[in-house]
């Protein structure tokens, strides 16, 4: 009999090392998800909230795109940093933003994004500059976007669209209207919750109520949004804004389900912020106790540092209300016997005897100015902490799967190499001699091999999965683990 017609009795399995690459996960690997909102793409998925009047404006927003992060300029009243603005308000704002986008866009590059709230009585106006002016992102805040829209031309220049909201309601109520009108839903959408800066989306009881916290919300707007995922085919970006200060709290709520986070606040405190030294002294100097809420004159509560302005409005003390034109549709100045916007845009400029500071509930842990990159550095390494931490068993677990792995390559092919080579030359020289002791000597191999083989996959399978659950932390495509072939 010749040798190739030996009669085997077992096939050999085969394993495809070609291309096999090892890799631990080191720490120095751990990054931020990036943050993709319509055709856009930020590093880093932080987007900086919008703050009028005139704190953010194309200073902040361009070092916060520029440092890989979402930079937005707040577009309310935004022409009140123009001498101009008491002669023609509404000009002045549309002036003003136009001037400030470009600005942005001459010092850097990153995703810059314009916030334009509902409740402006010039909404529709910021929105066409915004359009003209091809922002990245335009976030709607303060109301429900929902007449009027012009998706039309935000689609043409590429914008995306983002509504800012307080509820799954509200998500709900807006996803369907845009898709039964328009025929197009929002490209992602922020949650702010009871902790954030400025006016609030719920009432005074609401505010302290555990059931209305960021935590309790974020999982209800996913759910609401994720039908009209599903039925699109697109992923929208739930993003969680309100009280948001370290790493983990971004590391908290992105493992919560949601794709980025909006902070607003602790860009306050930084060089690069817009507003006066004197404003953001207020931000650092402040303490638990003064953070308070007021009843806006927009009629919705806000959250602002108490100061004398704010004791002085609650007096029966009439103060002259100096309106430009009416810029905001619901405005009870009267009422509240000053101007929202003036007392705003007074405190940016430090003058805060004639106004005050909104700020967020978590304002008083800020102890000092920073640079924007220092801010995204602090914020990185918190985030790397908690993430080196909480994936430390997973990395202990691959890391001996890897060990174990590699042992098992080692073993096979040494079986392979000279047992199986060296029993089947045996065996063929043998055969005719009707070797039997040989042919069990040899099954008993294969069936080894096939024990390596069984164990060695069952490790492959484990070691994916573990593998699947760090790249959400870790660049992963370089790792290739090999295929079992048959
Ligand atoms: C000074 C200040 C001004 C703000 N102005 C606006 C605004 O004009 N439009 C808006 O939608 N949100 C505004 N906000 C809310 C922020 O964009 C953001 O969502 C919120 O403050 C996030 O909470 P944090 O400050 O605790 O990070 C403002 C917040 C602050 C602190």
């Amino acid at each position: 009999m010749k040798s190739n017609q030996a009669p085997f009795l077992f096939s050999f399995p085969k394993i495809d090392f070609s291309g096999l690459k090892f890799s631990f996960f080191n720490s120095t690997d751990i990054r931020f998800p990036t943050l993709k909102i319509g055709r856009s793409e930020s590093r880093i998925p932080i987007i900086q909230g919008g703050m009028g009047v005139g704190i953010s404006l194309s200073g902040l927003a361009s070092a916060v795109a520029e440092e890989g992060g979402i930079g937005v300029i707040a577009a309310n009243a935004i022409g009140m940093i123009d001498p101009n603005y008491y002669q023609d308000g509404k000009e002045a704002n549309i002036r003003t933003l136009r001037q400030e986008i470009r600005k942005a866009r001459e010092k850097g590059t990153g995703v810059l994004g314009v916030n334009i709230m509902v409740a402006l009585n010039d909404f529709y106006d910021l929105l066409q500059v915004s359009i003209e002016e091809k922002v990245d992102i335009i976030f709607l805040g303060a109301g429900l976007p929902l007449k009027n829209i012009p998706l039309d031309s935000i689609r043409k220049q590429k914008i995306g669209i983002v509504p800012i909201v307080s509820s799954a309601r509200a998500a709900n109520l807006i996803f369907s209207y845009w898709k039964k009108n328009y025929n197009d839903i929002p490209d992602a959408v922020v949650v702010e919750g009871p902790k954030a800066g400025g006016h609030l989306g719920f009432s005074r009881e609401e505010i302290d109520n555990p059931d209305f916290a960021l935590e309790k919300i974020i999982p209800k707007v996913i759910e609401a949004v994720l039908p009209f995922e599903k039925e699109s085919g697109k992923s929208i970006p739930v993003i969680a804004a309100g009280g948001i200060f370290t790493g983990e709290d971004i590391f908290k709520f992105l493992e919560m389900g949601a794709s980025g986070v909006q902070m607003a606040s602790r860009f306050v405190a930084t060089h690069e912020c817009d507003a006066d030294q004197r404003f953001k002294e207020v931000y650092v100097n402040s303490n638990p106790e003064d953070v308070v809420i007021i009843s806006s004159p927009v009629g919705l509560p806000g959250r602002a540092i108490r100061n004398n302005f704010i004791e002085e409005m609650k007096s029966d003390t009439p103060r002259k209300v100096r309106c430009a034109w009416r810029c905001l549709s619901h405005c009870k100045a009267r009422d509240a016997r000053y101007c929202i916007s003036e007392a705003l845009n007074n405190a940016r400029q430090g003058k805060l005897d004639d106004g005050y500071a909104f700020a967020g509930a978590n304002v008083a842990r800020i102890d000092k100015i920073v640079h924007v990159k220092e801010l995204f550095s602090e914020l990185r390494q918190e985030y790397v902490t908690v993430v080196e931490n909480s994936t430390i068993n997973l990395r202990n677990e691959f890391e001996k799967g890897i060990n174990k792995l590699s042992n098992l390559v080692e073993e096979y092919k040494k079986e392979m190499d000279y047992r199986i080579k060296s029993l089947r030359m045996e065996f063929e020289t043998m055969i005719e001699k009707g070797a039997a002791a040989l042919k069990e000597e040899y099954r008993v191999a294969t069936s080894k091999i096939e024990r390596i083989r069984e164990e060695y996959s069952s490790h492959i399978e484990r070691i994916d999965e573990i593998k699947n659950q760090l790249s959400r932390f870790f660049d992963t495509s370089d790792i290739v683990l090999p295929k079992v072939l048959a």
